[in-house]
C-alpha cells in the first residue's frame, strides 16, 4: 500500500506481534554527513527510509559525495575533508536536522551556499544556528526575523566555548560539526543532557570526543575515516507502537534490533510506571550505539507527569503520550516542552486541536498540557497539520476510540516512518 493523504482508522482491541523498523532518523543524518567529510567509502545499512533523511543525502551528493545506494546498503564516498560548492540552493526539504546540521559542516568550507526548506522549516528558528557559528568566524545569513533560508560562507574558523541557550542536539551537534574544522578546541555545554549520537558518531568516524558532565569538547583539524554500520532502528518510530500496545492491557509486543542508546530511550521509564513492562532480551554495541531487542508488555494504563528534563529527553515522544493521555486512569500532566511549539508544525496547539476533535478534554499550556484521565474519545477527522509525528500519534489516539478516525494529511508520516500504515495493520488486532 503506497501512502495516501487520508487514512481511516479503525479501532483495536490488542496489538501483538514483532517489529523491526528502519533506521534511526537522528543517527542516519550524523552517519551521512561524516561520510561525506570522511577519507573513503562508507557503508551503511539500514539507513532511514524517511524523507528528512532522503533530504540529507541529497544535499551531501549535490555537496560532492557519492552516494550509491544497493539493496541492502548505502555507500558514501567521502571527500576527505573539503566538500565541492553546489551548483544549485541546497533543498532541506522538512528537514530541521538537515538544515541546521549541515550548517556546522558548511561553516569551514571554502564557498557560499544557500539551503532553503519547505513552507513549515522557513518558519523555524535558525537564530541557534547563526550565533554560535558566526562567533567561530563563518557567516550565516538568514531572512528576516533569524528565518530560513540560510546563507552560509565558509571560513577557516576558531574553537569557541558555547552554551547552548535552549537544550538542542541540534545546535550542540552543528557546534561539534564546526569544532572538528576549526583551529583549536571547541567546548559546548549543554543545559541538560541531550541525545548523543554525535558525539558516538564522531568517535566512530575516528575523531577524539570528550565528555565532562554536560560539557563536550573537541580538538580541531582531526580527519575522518570511513566507516561501516548498521543504523538502530527508530525508537521514536517504536514510540508509536509502545504507546499503542500501552493502551490496550494484555497487549505484547516485540521490537527487534531498536536503538537503545540511553539519551533516547526514557519513554521506556516512563512507560513502566504508566504500566508497560519491558524487558531487554538481546543487547549489542555498534559504533557505540546499543541495539537490542525490547519485548513489552501492558497493564492498566496509570497517569504520569512529564516534565523538567525528561521533557527535553522525550521531546519527540511526547506528541504521542499526550495523544494517550485521556485514556490513562489517573490523567496526564505534560510540561516544559515549550520547544514542540517551534517543531514541524506547533505541537502543542496541534495536539490540543486534535483532542478536541476527538471530544478529548485538555488544558492548554505555554509548555505543555494538563489531560485528565478516564475520558471516552470519539473517532474524528484528524488534521496532522503537515506533521509526521502529529499524524501517527493521532492514528494511535484513533484505536481506542469509538468510531472510525480519518487522519487527514496522513502521507506526512513519510518523513521519518513511510512504512507506519501497513505496519499499524499488521500489529493492531480488530
Ligand atoms: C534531533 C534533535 C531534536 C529532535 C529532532 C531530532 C536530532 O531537535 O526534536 O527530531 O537528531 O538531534 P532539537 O535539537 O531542536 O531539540
Amino acid at each position: 500500500m503506497t501512502a495516501k493523504s487520508e487514512q481511516m482508522i479503525k479501532p483495536a482491541r490488542n496489538i501483538a506481534g514483532t517489529l523491526r523498523l528502519r533506521g534511526d532518523k537522528s543517527i542516519s543524518h550524523r552517519y551521512a554527513m561524516l561520510a561525506a567529510l570522511a577519507q573513503g567509502t562508507t557503508r551503511l545499512q539500514n539507513f532511514s527510509t524517511g524523507a528528512d533523511c532522503a533530504s540529507t543525502l541529497a544535499c551531501i551528493g549535490a555537496l560532492g559525495a557519492r552516494v550509491n545506494k544497493t539493496a541492502d546498503a548505502i555507500d558514501i564516498e567521502g571527500l576527505g575533508g573539503t566538500l565541492r560548492a553546489p551548483a544549485a540552493p541546497l533543498d532541506c526539504g522538512n528537514s530541521g536536522s538537515t538544515m541546521r546540521m549541515l550548517s556546522g559542516v558548511l561553516a569551514a568550507q571554502p564557498f557560499s551556499c544557500e539551503l532553503f526548506g519547505d513552507e513549515s522549516l522557513s518558519q523555524r528558528p535558525m537564530k541557534r544556528v547563526v550565533e554560535p557559528l558566526t562567533r567561530m568566524g563563518a557567516k550565516v545569513e538568514t531572512s528576516d526575523g533569524g528565518k530560513p533560508p540560510l546563507c552560509i560562507t565558509g571560513a577557516k574558523l576558531k574553537g569557541i566555548e558555547y552554551a547552548t541557550p535552549v537544550a538542542s542536539a541540534q545546535v550542540k551537534s552543528l557546534v561539534l560539526f564546526a569544532g572538528l574544522q576549526a583551529e583549536g578546541e571547541t567546548i559546548v555545554e549543554e543545559p541538560l543532557r541531550t541525545r548523543d549520537h554525535s558525539e558516538l558518531a564522531l568517535r566512530a568516524f575516528g575523531a577524539e570526543v570528550h565528555r565532562s558532565k554536560n560539557r563536550i569538547s573537541i580538538q580541531g583539524g582531526q580527519k575522518l575515516k570511513a566507516i561501516e554500520a548498521f543504523v538502530p532502528g527508530d525508537i521514536s518510530s517504536a514510540a508509536f507502537f509502545l504507546c499503542a500496545a500501552a493502551l490496550f492491557p494484555g497487549s505484547s509486543l516485540v521490537v527487534e534490533a531498536v536503538g537503545l542508546n540511553p539519551t533516547r530511550s526514557a519513554l521506556l521509564d516512563v512507560l513502566a510506571p504508566m504500566g508497560l513492562r519491558s524487558s531487554v532480551v538481546t543487547l549489542e554495541e555498534h559504533n557505540g550505539e546499543l541495539i537490542g531487542t525490547l519485548k513489552v508488555e501492558a497493564g492498566e494504563l496509570k497517569g504520569m507527569t512529564v516534565s523538567g528534563a525528561q521533557s527535553a529527553m522525550l521531546i519527540d515522544e511526547l506528541p504521542v503520550l499526550a495523544a494517550i493521555a485521556p485514556y490513562t486512569k489517573d490523567g496526564m500532566e505534560i510540561r516544559d516542552a515549550k520547544e514542540l511549539r517551534v517543531k514541524e508544525s506547533d505541537r502543542v496547539a496541534a495536539v490540543t486541536d486534535n483532542l478536541r476533535r476527538m471530544g478529548a478534554q485538555v488544558t492548554e499550556h505555554e509548555d505543555g498540557w494538563s489531560v485528565p484521565g478516564g475520558q471516552k474519545l470519539h473517532g474524528a477527522e484528524i488534521d496532522s497539520h503537515g506533521d509526521h509525528r502529529i499524524a501517527m500519534a493521532f492514528a494511535v489516539a484513533a484505536l481506542r476510540a469509538e468510531g472510525e478516525t480519518c487522519i487527514m494529511g496522513a502521507n506526512a508520516a513519510s518523513i521519518s516512518f513511510g512504512e507506519f500504515w501497513d505496519t499499524l495493520n499488521q500489529l493492531a488486532e480488530r
